[in-house]
Parts: structure tokens; sequence; C-alpha cells
């Protein structure tokens, strides 16, 4: 099979790596791809990021699958696009694609499905938001509506904050268009885990559980990433948790999607605190998460590709989704000054490669060198028998990379 995988970051590395071990796979298309995935068996890059430019190729290419990575090309719907030109593509439609794209959507989806979440109301002007915080709870959490990269949710610990997000938001237009409607919500204190499922629209099976580490230093403390570090399984996800998952949020979000009739050939990624004894969930994304797949795809038993083609031939009700019976810990290597401003051009060194797996984010080739070009630069993978053991490889592992101005935490699973 030809494949065409849409993204060029650590995820789409790991995704990459993953589907180049399926016998079913021949080929695969990054478009546009990073120095990982142009390193990768089976991989080569092609230049290209336009929903347009991208069917072209498809088209004029025999791909016989395309597997999108990120949620922006999902939530300018690319599915459709290639739907409607009888092109097989893994992931939601326009429409499915707005659990994402739009956070009053998601809200509403989940009020009218009954899905375990936060209290929360809807902003469509400022004036109204105003009022509200004049009499609410705090600490409360505003979200901006649409797509923000990371940047539409802040936690306003008292009215001045609150006031200042509200005016950034909505007034200000700080997000170009993403925050002019607002969710506030009840601010929830707990733990928080990722869980990805795949589902094809009428079944729907998670895989193992993980837990993020957002916040830049140790301790979470600083500013939020993208993501400093994942380990997998999420020790906090308890069978009960789990099950509390599935009853109270997993299966109801799979009754919406039919009973509402948005196509879901795909991932979706449930954002879950655990609190008060409960699991709520704080948010979907309509794809993996950056970086739970690269502790994910390494502790899965199946095929992804063969897991791909059930969801695509509404066959998920025959499979079974495996997983080792083991942890996973993923240590994110990023550019000094990330979040802020970074540097970037500087030399990536990868030794003596033990039983770790590099993958590379942000790091682009340039005469058979790898040079930094982006905040988290690179992730280090390594498995154990224990938590304790998949830190500690991961660990050992990342001292056999290098480049100026590296940072990583030194807390991930701790
Ligand atoms: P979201 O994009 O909705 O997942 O929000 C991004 C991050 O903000 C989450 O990963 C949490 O750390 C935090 N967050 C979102 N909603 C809440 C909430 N209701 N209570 C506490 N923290 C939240
Ligand atoms: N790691 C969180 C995300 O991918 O959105």
């Amino acid at each position: 099979m030809r494949v065409l995988l849409i993204g060029s970051g650590g995820r789409e590395h790991a995704i990459a790596w993953k589907l180049s071990q399926s016998n079913k796979v021949g080929k695969i298309y990054c478009a546009p791809g990073n120095g990982g995935t142009a390193r990768e068996e089976k991989c080569e890059n092609v230049d290209i990021t336009s929903n347009e430019g991208l069917l072209k190729f498809a088209l004029e290419n025999s791909i016989d699958i395309t597997v999108v990575g990120p949620e922006a090309p999902l939530c300018e719907g690319i599915v459709d696009l290639f739907l409607e030109n009888n092109q097989k593509i893994f992931g939601p439609s326009l429409a499915g694609a707005n659990l994402e794209g739009s956070k009053i959507f998601a809200k509403e989806f989940m009020k009218k499905y009954n899905i375990n979440t936060a209290e929360y109301s809807t902003f469509l002007n400022p004036y109204d938001a105003m009022k509200y915080i004049e009499k609410c709870k705090f600490p409360v959490v505003l979200k901006a509506d649409g797509l923000a990269a990371g940047k539409g949710v802040i936690i306003a610990n008292n009215y001045e904050e609150a006031k200042v997000a509200i005016e950034e938001f909505m007034v200000s237009d700080s997000l170009k268009g993403a925050g002019k409607s607002i969710v506030i919500e009840e601010f929830l204190q707990g733990v928080e885990a990722s869980i990805l499922a795949i589902t094809d629209g009428n079944t729907i099976i998670p895989f193992v559980s993980s837990k993020d580490h957002k916040a830049i230093f140790d301790g979470n403390l600083g500013p939020n990433t993208g993501g400093m570090g994942t380990i997998a399984p999420n020790p906090y996800c308890t069978e009960k948790v789990l099950e509390d998952f599935k009853e109270k949020i997993m299966l109801p979000t799979l009754q919406g999607l039919k009973q509402e009739k948005l196509y879901y050939k795909g991932i979706i990624f449930f954002g879950l605190m655990i609190a008060n004894e409960d699991v709520y969930l704080l948010e979907y994304n309509v794809r993996m998460g950056d970086p739970e797949t690269q502790v994910v795809l390494p502790l899965m038993e199946n095929d992804f590709m063969e897991l791909i083609i059930a969801a695509l031939e509404d066959n998920l009700h025959n499979t079974e989704v495996k997983f080792k019976n083991q942890y996973a810990c993923c240590i994110i290597a990023a550019s000094k000054g990330y979040p802020n401003k970074y540097d970037t051009g500087k030399c990536i060194e990868i030794s003596n490669q033990g039983p770790e797996k590099v993958f590379i984010a942000g790091g682009k080739e340039a005469n058979k060198n790898l040079l930094t070009s982006g905040g988290r630069v690179l992730g280090v993978t390594a498995l154990g028998k224990s938590l304790e053991e998949a830190r500690s490889n991961a660990y050992n592992g990342i001292k056999n990379v290098d480049f100026e101005g590296i940072y990583y935490r030194q807390d991930i699973g701790l």
C-alpha cells in the first residue's frame, strides 16, 4: 500500500515509524514530514501542505490511504474533500472535527449526550462575559471557542485575571477570530489523563491511557507547553476510572456521533480530569495527541495499518486492540527559551542509540545533518517492565542526544 501521512511533528514521526513496520505498507509519503520521517524506513518527505495540493498528490500518486496527523486540515474539511474525490482517508469529517474546532459545539454535544463534564456558560459578546465574572466563583476557566494552538485556555484566579482574558480574547482579538466567542467553565482540581480511541462510527475502542506533562518546568511549574513528556499507562487510570470513563464519557460520545450522523472514522482523543472521585471530560481532540502518540504506539501490539483499514471498512467490531504489558516514558527535549522565543539551526547529535527510540519533532535535514527547527525538538521514548524502569531507560537514552541549549524536565513520570 501507498500511504500519505499528513503532518510534521513528533506525533507524525511516531505514526510513520509504526506504519513502516506493517507488512501491508510499501511506501509512506510524509507531507511535509520532518528530519525524523526523512530517515525512517519506507518514508519520503514531500513538501505539500494545502488540502488541494494533498488531494492532487494523492490522485496523481495512486495513494491507497491518507492518514491525517494534526487537527488543522481536519477542521478545514480535508476528509470531506478526499471523500468527494473517492479517496480513502482516516479522520473525521468537518462536522465531526468540530468537536475540537469549536469548544461551544463540543460542550453542547457533551451536555446533550449527558457526558460528565464541568459546568459552563457560553458567551457571544464581552458585555455578558464581563457581567458574569462579577458574580462567579473563582478560579474559573476561560476557553476561546476556536482553534488557538494551545493558547486558547486561561485559568483565572480572580476577577482581574478573568477581565484581562475576556479583553484579550473578545475585544483585542488576540487569537485572530478564535476568541470572538468563549466558554467560561467551572475549575476542576484533579489529575489529568489522556485516552485515545479509534472509531469507525459504530464501534469505539480505547487505547492504553497516558499522561502528559504540560508545564515547562519540573514540579508542573511555569507556563504550559505543547507537552514536555508522557507516560503510559497513566497510573491514575485505575480500573474504576476506566469503567467510569467508558460508561459516562466514551459510550455516550459514540451514541452522540451516531445520533448526530457525524461521519467519523478516525481517532478521538479524550482529555480527562480525574477529580472528586469521578472522571470528567475537559475536551475532545479529533486526532492523536503529541506527545501521547510517542508512548501509545510503541506499546501497541497491533499492526496500526490493519486497525486503520478496519476502521475505514466498518470492521472494528471484529477487532481487538492489544497493548504490551509494559510501561512507556517519553521525554521531550526542547530548545532553550521554549515556549517563548528560542533559537533554531543548532546541530542535533544522536549517538549510540540503545533500546530507546528518538522521535524528531522540530528538526529538519540539511546537508545530511539534523538541525533544530522548532521549540520541541525531539522526544526520547523507552519502555520498561515498571514505570521506574521505563523512566530510567528514557533518561539514560536522552543522554545520547545533544544540541546547543537542550532543555528537558527531570521529573517526567515521577
Ligand atoms: P483544554 O484545551 O480544554 O483541554 O484545556 C487545556 C488545559 O487547561 C487542560 O489540559 C487543563 O490543564 C486545563 N483545563 C481545561 N479545563 C479545565 C477545567 N475545567 N478545570 C481545570 N483545568 C482545566
Ligand atoms: N498533548 C496534548 C495534545 O496533543 O493536544
